[in-house]
């Protein structure tokens, strides 16, 4: 099988390892913005070029006649690219330019979710003028400011913990506004975050372990949002501070959604689905869904996959993937990543990199290639996420104090982690913080 493969992060350095856990029986072409060493070791042939160019996507992976394509950032999908190399026979796996509405408009998702599924929200509005926000934060109290687009992960403001007062609270609608014309506010909601990603196939839907992504700079949950700097999962393939109830419940939404995408743009879905999800007391609720898989939780999860993964995804693009087909491997597991010290602002100097990887190995974890180049004397980091830790065993504890012990020897001085990524008294803290909430 000759397999494409689009992007060049974290999420695809661990897509393309398990593309490759067995040696492959054709080829992996890559196409990404940048050159990732960890996936150009792999790749048989590696390019590099913008992931919005869909010409040139569509150029490369047509007369390198692809099989099979696996699309791992949103902002080809959003642009169609799955649109159109299926328009040339060739299977894909991600969504339509229609379906990946769901991640890249923000009304969109929140109308499709009250038409089809009438569940899983908070209060929202679509707001287009300053006085209709104000009536909406004077109904609500407590507000989250979204734009309605792609924002990386880092758009979102919410009052209580960005900022504090009604006035700075229209002060930022008014910022949105001025820039997009539109603005969607929501409820603020209070309880635990947590990712839920499926594989999906013309109505099937296949979920992963949940995962839980650590999404500010430091420790403590300290600092500003960042595109996520680390996350866990546990053996059990749920959190300790989630409910079966809970779980169930996401899975009805997930399904739910992908029925009404489905049946909203008359195609079947093809992809992964990844569902940002809150328990709260008064139940689950979808903060966001991406149309693609998480970074870091897709380094989490692909670590435990264990399938035959281009067979499996191959099923998953052509639509006849078979829920009982899929399976994980019953561990835990723990992802760090290291970041240059100013992450998430943007760095303009980038550093060297000098990284001990046979001892990473052979302590039993691995590394991940994110937003690094190699050079001739070393790594070179290029601004943002460089290289994760991953490590699996039987509890998210003692992977993440194993990752510390490694890291406090061999972390180079010029990157930074959080360290409570998956620590014991972390985990148990947000169970505690659970059971209050559930029980005030
Ligand atoms: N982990 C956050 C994201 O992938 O959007």
């Amino acid at each position: 099988m000759r397999i494409g493969l689009i992007g060049s992060g974290g999420r695809e350095h661990a897509i393309a390892k398990s593309l490759c856990h067995f040696p492959l029986k054709d080829a992996l072409f890559v196409y990404g913005s940048h050159l990732n060493p960890g996936i150009s070791k792999l790749a048989t042939y590696s390019t590099i070029g913008s992931v919005q160019d869909i010409q040139k996507m569509e150029d490369y992976f047509v007369s390198n006649k692809m099989d099979l394509v696996v699309v791992g950032p949103e902002v080809p999908l959003i642009a169609g690219v799955s649109d159109c190399l299926r328009a040339h026979g060739i299977k894909v796996v991600g969504p339509s330019k229609a379906q990946a509405k769901l991640e890249g408009d923000k009304v969109f998702m929140r109308d499709l979710l009250h038409r089809y599924v009438k569940k899983g929200s908070p209060r929202w509005k679509e707001v287009r003028e300053i006085e209709s926000a104000c009536d909406f934060i004077h109904e609500v109290g407590q507000v989250a400011v979204k734009p309605i687009g792609l924002t990386g992960g880092k758009g979102v403001s919410v009052m209580g913990i960005h900022f504090q007062t009604v006035e700075e609270a229209l002060e930022r609608v008014q910022t949105v506004l001025s820039q997009d014309g539109v603005v969607l506010l929501e409820e603020r909601l209070i309880g635990e975050e947590f990712s839920r990603m499926a594989f999906v196939s013309d109505g099937i839907v296949s979920p992963m372990p949940v995962a839980q992504d650590f999404k500010y700079a430091f420790d403590g949950d300290e600092g500003d949002m960042t595109g996520g700097m680390g996350a866990y999962s546990n053996s059990n393939g749920s959190m300790p501070f989630l409910t079966e109830n809970d779980l169930k419940e996401s899975d009805s939404i997930l399904q739910m959604t992908v029925d009404a995408i489905e049946e909203e743009t008359g195609e079947g879905y093809r992809g992964f689905l990844y569902g940002q999800f809150i328990a709260t007391t008064n139940g689950v609720r979808v903060i966001e869904f991406n149309v693609r898989l998480g970074d870091p939780e897709a380094i989490n999860v692909m670590a435990l996959l264990d399938v035959d993964t281009p067979e499996f995804l191959s099923a998953v693009a052509d639509g006849s993937l078979k829920k009982e087909s899929l399976k994980f491997i019953p561990q835990a597991s723990v992802c760090k990543y290291l970041v240059p010290a100013a992450y998430p602002k943007s760095v303009d100097e980038h550093v060297l990199v000098d990284l001990d990887e046979g001892r990473i190995v052979n302590e039993g974890l691995s590394i991940i290639f994110a937003s690094v180049i190699q050079r001739s004397n070393g790594l070179q980091t290029l601004g943002s996420r460089a290289l994760a830790i991953v490590g699996t065993g039987d509890d998210a504890g003692s992977i993440s104090a194993k990752i510390e012990k490694l890291l406090d020897r061999i972390e180079p001085n010029t990157l930074r982690h959080r360290r409570d990524v998956g620590d014991t008294r972390i985990i148990q803290e947000k169970v505690q913080k659970m059971e209050e909430l559930r029980k005030s």
